[in-house]
């Protein structure tokens, strides 16, 4: 019972409170809802793992990396049916932490918990978060990584996925030649996220890969239109699902960097369409190489086919979604050199869809002519 003296609760979704986990707001008077989410105490029958998997780091296989401070306590199925897991961040040591301390200091837990919620609510596939708690215990951390050691607070998110497995969890196995437990653990991945994929389908992996290529393409392609910039998905430790947040530096981008600029001369197997979309066409190649022991060489070229859609699937979705934002409702070709133009301008997407919410059509054309003459806009 020392917790509830260290840690406090900062703050609680009540969406994810209510209609996730359906419990009643009152719940939080209770110190001992602030102890479990705190990782004080254990929630009726949770039995707390962590999570091992591999990764890459600048390109390079890391090796073996696994959840370092995060502890995953459990399933839980929700009046709609719905199964979450339920996993405590900045919890403390795990089998995995290497020479970590395991616990997470205030401002990445605050950066995770908003951003999270925030895109959920811009309808992106994410993570949720349920609540944070701060703590008195001092957190040492070197912030800008110049040797400058400070004291900092720490801080805990009960934060909830479908399925916390990402790719490397499967390309861990293949790399250390677990065979075995690769095939359970992808059969059971299969099995309970990709529920319309037959289990006796002798192709089931390669519809399994073109799901999550599909999936990748579409989270990527919606995080370009909301202006968000993952920061470590360029490290690959990838969900499988949904975004995993971690400590990187992420967060929305006011106007696109000129590095984002997508090559709208793409042709089919090529992908320069800014950082993102790359990192996600290397961690489908991850994938692949991952799944690769269980596939026969047919299966093998038909997944290498799909892999080379993953460009035209991005570029697809990407356009769509920027000519819905531009309020342009046709498919015609200069719609596409109209986004092409606007994201070569260095322009501020703040200012400029504020003011896209106040003009109507006929006034499209001087407001376009105003956002290329006026340097205010231009960040
Ligand atoms: C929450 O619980 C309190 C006390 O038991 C009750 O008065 C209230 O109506 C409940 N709220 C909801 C939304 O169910
Ligand atoms: C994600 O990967 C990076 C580098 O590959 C690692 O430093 C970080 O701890 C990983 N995140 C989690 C939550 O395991
Ligand atoms: C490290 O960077 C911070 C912020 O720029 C600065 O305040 C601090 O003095 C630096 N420490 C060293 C040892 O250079
Ligand atoms: C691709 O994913 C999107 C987003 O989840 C979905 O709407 C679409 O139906 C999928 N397409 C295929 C061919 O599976
Ligand atoms: C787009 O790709 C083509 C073909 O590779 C290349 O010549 C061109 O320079 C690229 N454009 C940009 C803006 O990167």
């Amino acid at each position: 019972m020392l917790f509830l003296h260290i840690f406090r609760l900062f703050c609680v979704f009540q969406d994810v409170l209510r209609n996730i986990l359906d419990l009643n707001e009152s719940v939080i008077q209770n110190e001992e809802f602030v102890c479990c989410v705190s990782g004080g105490k254990l929630f009726p029958g949770s039995v707390p793992l962590a999570h091992r998997y591999g990764g890459h780091q600048f390109g390079y296989w890391a090796g073996q990396l696994g959840d370092g401070r995060a502890h995953l306590l459990g399933e839980y199925t929700n009046r709609k049916g719905e199964r979450w897991e339920v996993q405590l961040k900045g919890s403390g040591k795990t089998p995995y932490s290497r020479s970590g301390d395991g616990r997470a200091v205030i401002r990445s837990s605050v950066r995770e918990f908003l951003c999270s919620e925030a895109m959920h609510f811009l309808g992106v596939p994410t993570s949720r978060a349920l609540s944070l708690v701060v703590s008195e215990e001092p957190v040492w951390r070197d912030p800008f990584y110049n040797g400058s050691v400070i004291k900092e607070r720490g801080a805990v998110v009960l934060r909830l996925a479908k399925s916390w497995f990402r790719i490397s969890s499967l390309e861990i196995l293949t790399r250390t030649g677990e065979l075995d437990v690769l095939r359970t653990l992808l059969d059971f991945v299969i099995k309970e996220h990709f529920k319309s994929i037959a289990t006796n389908d002798p192709d089931k992996y390669v519809v399994f890969f073109s799901r999550v290529l599909n999936e990748t393409a579409h989270l990527i392609a919606h995080w370009m239109s909301v202006g968000f910039a993952h920061g470590v998905c360029n490290t690959d430790n990838f969900s499988l699902l949904s975004i995993t947040f971690d400590y990187g530096p992420f967060g929305f981008m006011e106007s696109y960097d000129p590095n984002f600029v997508p090559n709208t001369s793409d042709d089919e197997g090529r992908y320069s369409i800014g950082a993102q979309a790359n990192v996600g066409l290397f961690n489908l190649q991850k994938l692949l190489e991952a799944l690769k022991p269980l596939l026969t060489s047919d299966q093998l070229s038909q997944s290498l086919q799909i892999l080379r859609e993953y460009p035209q699937i991005y570029h697809q979705r990407f356009h769509e979604l920027f000519k819905a934002k531009l309020g342009f409702l046709g498919n015609e070709e200069k719609d596409s050199y109209v986004i092409a133009f606007l994201l070569k301008v260095n322009i501020s997407w703040i200012v400029f869809f504020s003011n896209c919410t106040i003009i109507n059509s006929y006034s499209f054309f001087y407001f376009f002519y105003d956002i290329f003459n006026s340097q205010t806009v231009r960040s």
